[in-house]
């Protein structure tokens, strides 16, 4: 989890590019930066602790010679955040410098064995080892940089994505990967490595995916992937994205997530847009299979959690919603040749997401992937994959990618409903007219009700706790509006399905303690109603999203948001969230926090 980048540039300063790139890998860890450029057989470094605009304000992080160099964006695993531990990191005689992403599960082994060797560590990361690795292959052979990088990723137990410059060879950076991401950016007089593609979109739209196992030649005329093991050369042309690079910036917006969460209806009209082709494939594998897991991390959880009551309620089709960091110790023994797993991630990289996937793939099981990203890991491990078209999310907050993935799962629900017939005709025609709706109906939330959450935030901002009760579905959305206040705002709250809350959570409640009912006009109303009394009764502030016009739980409620229209219920998850999103966000800013960069997060989970 770290963001890295790397340019080689016919003319102007590396540093300063470098510098304008890691800036668009901040949410992928934001505790450290540093920048390493190449000059006439010179190696300059800059790094230190801390957001990369206040680092740049101590150091000027431009103010580095050369067009040709390397950076970093870190989120610490093995040692703390500290100057030292910073990337780039460099060998005995700081002749190397590399930066990583990933985690070196054998590096204590080899930290040993290179000091027994001699080699002089500076600091307490993982990544440092590698550096010392390619120094003693230089040392001990006449290697090449590439041939001693290949000689050293061998060694290597563990996940990297690596981008390395050394001053023996000044024209060139070299760069590996096995499970983190890593693409190149090709430019007319340029050329970039990124973890990700918005880092240099704004210099070119021409794109190379890395694949697990490549090792890459970069220099001024261009590229050069072979294979680590066979050596192979490897021919990839450059894809163009259509991602504009007004798309990853702000446009206006004071941060990312406000921007992504008002960004969602038309999000959720591309998601409407999916090609058939998959999704039919897709379902014709969940209708074949004999078990099926929903498995993902965090928010994306939340949307298999929500899928899990779609496909039970309209396909007739069990499954059974798994978080991916607890699939192998559950059900890694069970998992089969008819086995599927659903698995969903925005990102695509998430490791205990991938570390599911593999268990169930070394088990003959099949899987199919839902994911924001093409190039991600999971569309390749995936037999079937299926984009969910969100555009790229930097708020380290999953906002429009949850509920475009809720749009996907709720379009395989209903196309498993048609190819099983177990609901009407009549019934499935209503839900198709109404998801179509979705996009107008977020839209006209958002425009409604948003200064009302707003000042919602102003009157609750005081209080030290909160409670998120919902039934049904609604208990997923719940869970979500919980996980967004607690993760930017930093409120401790609890959710739960609401009918739970009597068992053991109502002790919490005394006078004005702020509990969020999710009341969609469903099944569940009449016992969410007997819920809000409950807590009613016991002093409870109650804060109700209703379905417009729900005279009855308006009165119980201290405050109420109000959603626009009537909706079928497996189709109200997406607009009950959106709310919850903006009262998280708002609750943020009242807190006085950062919600595109909240505390010991980072936007793409790589290590377990
Ligand atoms: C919360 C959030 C995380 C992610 C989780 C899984 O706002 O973003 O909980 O949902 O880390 O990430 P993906 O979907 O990339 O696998």
């Amino acid at each position: 989890m770290c963001g890295i980048f790397g340019c080689i540039l016919k003319t102007g300063n590396a540093a300063s590019a470098i510098h304008k790139g890691l800036k668009k890998l901040e949410y992928r860890g934001y505790d450290s930066v540093g920048i390493a450029t190449l000059q006439e057989d010179r190696l300059f470094i800059k790094k230190d602790t801390g957001k990369i605009d206040n680092v740049h304000a101590i150091h000027n992080l431009d103010d580095l010679p050369g067009g040709l160099g390397i950076g970093h964006t870190r989120w610490a695993t093995h040692g703390a955040p500290y100057q030292v531990n910073a990337h780039p990191h460099t060998d005995c005689n700081n002749t190397i410098a590399l930066v990583h992403n990933g985690i070196i599960e054998n590096f204590a082994e080899l930290k040993t064995e290179l000091e027994e060797l001699g080699h002089t560590f500076k600091s307490k990361t993982d990544t440092e080892v590698i550096a010392h690795l390619i120094e003693e292959e230089l040392k001990r052979t006449d290697l090449s940089l590439v041939d001693a990088v290949r000689e050293t990723v061998k060694q290597l137990d563990g996940s990297y994505a690596l981008a390395i410059i050394s001053v023996k060879e000044p024209d060139k950076i070299i760069c590996a990967r096995k499970e983190s991401p890593l693409v190149l950016g090709v430019g007319k007089d340029s050329i970039y490595v990124a973890s990700d593609i918005p880092a240099f979109l704004s210099e070119t739209n021409k794109s190379v995916v890395i694949e697990d196992g490549e090792i890459i030649i970069l220099n001024h005329s261009g590229y050069e992937i072979r294979k680590i093991d066979s050596w192979k050369e490897i021919t990839r042309e450059p894809k163009t994205i259509n991602w504009a690079p007004e798309m990853a910036e702000k446009q206006g917006y004071p941060h990312f997530m406000l921007k992504e969460i008002h960004e969602q209806p038309l999000r959720l009209r591309n998601t409407l847009r999916l090609q058939n082709q998959y999704l039919e494939l897709m379902t014709t594998f969940l209708d074949r299979a004999g078990e099926v897991f929903l498995v993902a991390c965090g928010t994306s959880y939340h949307a298999c959690l929500a899928a899990s009551y779609m496909f039970s309620k309209l396909s007739f089709l069990a499954t059974h919603p798994v978080i991916a960091s607890e699939f192998v110790e559950q059900h890694g023994k069970s998992v089969n040749i008819d086995s599927t797993l659903l698995v969903v991630s925005q990102s695509g990289e998430t490791a205990d997401t991938l570390d599911a996937v593999e268990s169930a793939r070394l088990r003959a099981a099949t899987v199919l992937g839902l994911t924001n990203i093409v190039g991600s890991t999971l569309t390749r491990v995936a037999r079937v994959y299926i984009c969910q078209q969100s555009g790229p999310e930097i708020g380290v907050a999953a906002t429009k990618t949850f509920t475009s993935q809720l749009s996907v799962l709720t379009q395989l629900a209903i196309r498993l409903a048609k190819k099983r017939g177990k609901i009407s005709h009549v019934e499935i025609e209503e839900i198709e007219e109404k998801l179509e709706q979705i996009p107008d109906i977020v839209e006209s939330t958002i425009q409604h009700q948003e200064e009302k959450v707003k000042q919602l935030a102003k009157k609750y901002k005081g209080k030290q706790a909160f409670f998120f009760l919902g039934r049904g579905l609604s208990s997923a959305v719940a869970l979500e509006g919980r996980l967004k206040l607690m993760e930017i705002a930093y409120i401790p709250s609890l959710a739960y399905p609401a009918g739970e809350s009597k068992h053991g959570p109502i002790s919490l409640i005394e006078q004005g303690f702020p509990v969020i009912f999710i009341c969609p006009n469903d099944s569940t109303r009449k016992a969410i109603i007997s819920n809000i009394m409950e807590m009613k009764a016991r002093g409870a502030s109650i804060i109700a999203i209703i379905e417009k016009g729900d005279k009855e739980i308006k009165k119980l409620a201290d405050d109420y948001i109000e959603i626009d229209t009537e909706l079928p219920e497996v189709l109200s998850p997406i607009p009950f969230v959106t709310p919850l999103q903006l009262f998280a966000y708002y609750m943020a800013l009242e807190c006085k926090r950062d919600p595109d960069m909240p505390r010991n997060l980072a936007k793409s989970v790589t290590v377990k």
